[in-house]
């Protein structure tokens, strides 16, 4: 090979450089020269036949054509990968100035938050939490309740009935029974929970939360009772509200009260009196259904509806928005 045909071949390269159209058929011509089986490396290969001087020379002027076709085909190169650069930037501009997407954060259910709160402030005052079946058997819900067969307070309940004589229990009262058939006073626990009865208005739906509370020990009394009562009251709506004991009846409580709270309007003066909760002292009766001695012991529970305490602390005037899941009525509890 002469200087002449090396200066072609070299020439036939460049040229091969020039017309490349992308970096696939950019490396296509350097195989083709520079690969392994390529020209150039042919060339190369074959100086071993030649005499030293003329080696020499062949070689110096091969790896100088090496040398050229090598910086224009990185040139090249370059060229190329600096427009697929400018076109990706081109293509894929991320405005920086757009304003961002944010994801939505859900929140707490009022309802949720209210029975938290409640749990959370009773079990500072030392209560345990107690829970106890939805589906319920007339034993715990009514009997074992002090509401005999036929007792009229039964029909205040609207019961859901299953096909086999079992019940959606109509409030959390049951697990009073079901916690002093397994625990020996002292007995300290709330029981919250979902409970059932057939009714819908604007104060009733069919489903709603209520929460227990059961005290059983020596010598507990009436102002037991209301002292706590008192606490708690002013503890959840978080101001030193007047509370009264109003005498009522429940089969399971003698005596037994309703607990009003004096509300006040929104200029802070005090206004009516607001049913919040059922109360009383355990009647011996029950005590004695879950083998626990009355002259022994004695207790109080109460019983209270949470979507009522959510509403006053909310001041939201229907019930049934609690389970409308409206959004625009959710969002402001988040
Ligand atoms: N269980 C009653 C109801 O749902 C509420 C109640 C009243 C619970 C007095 C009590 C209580 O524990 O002592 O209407």
């Amino acid at each position: 090979m002469d200087a002449k045909a090396l200066q072609a071949l070299l020439e036939t390269a460049l040229s091969a450089v020039d017309t490349a159209t992308d970096l696939a058929s950019l490396e296509s011509v350097r195989v083709a020269y520079l690969g392994k089986k390529g020209q150039l490396t042919a060339h190369l290969k074959s100086l071993g036949g030649l005499d030293p001087d003329a080696r020499r020379a062949l070689g110096a002027s091969i790896n100088q054509v090496k040398t050229q076709l090598v910086e224009a085909l990185n040139t090249k190169e370059q060229a190329f990968r600096a427009a697929a650069l400018a076109e990706a930037l081109e293509h894929d501009r991320v405005d920086v100035t757009l304003p961002g997407r944010s994801a939505p954060v859900g929140g707490q259910h009022p309802v949720s938050r209210t029975l938290d709160r409640i749990i959370d402030l009773f079990t500072r005052l030392g209560f345990q939490t107690a829970t106890g079946p939805e589906i319920e058997t007339d034993y715990y819900n009514f009997e074992a309740l002090n509401f005999p067969a036929h007792h009229p307070a039964r029909a205040m309940h609207d019961t859901f009935y299953l096909p086999d004589g079992r019940l959606l229990r109509t409030h959390t009262s049951p697990v009073q029974i079901r916690v002093l058939e397994n625990q020996a006073p002292p007995v300290r626990i709330i029981a919250p929970g979902r409970v059932f009865r057939a009714d819908s208005d604007q104060t009733h739906t069919p489903q709603f939360h209520q929460v227990e509370g059961l005290v059983v020990d020596r010598g507990i009394t009436f102002a037991d009772l209301k002292g706590l009562l008192s606490e708690f009251v002013n503890a959840f709506f978080e101001q030193d509200l007047e509370i009264r004991l109003r005498p009522s009846y429940f089969p399971f409580t003698e005596p037994s009260a309703e607990v009003d709270v004096r509300w006040h309007d929104q200029a802070g003066n005090p206004s009516g009196w607001l049913e919040v909760l059922g109360c009383g002292m355990v009647h011996p009766n029950v005590l004695k259904h879950c083998q626990v001695d009355p002259e022994i012991y004695s207790g109080y529970a109460f019983g209270l509806g949470v979507e009522r305490f959510a509403m006053l602390r909310y001041q939201v005037n229907d019930l049934r928005l609690f389970y409308d899941n409206d959004l625009r009525f959710l969002a402001q509890f988040r």
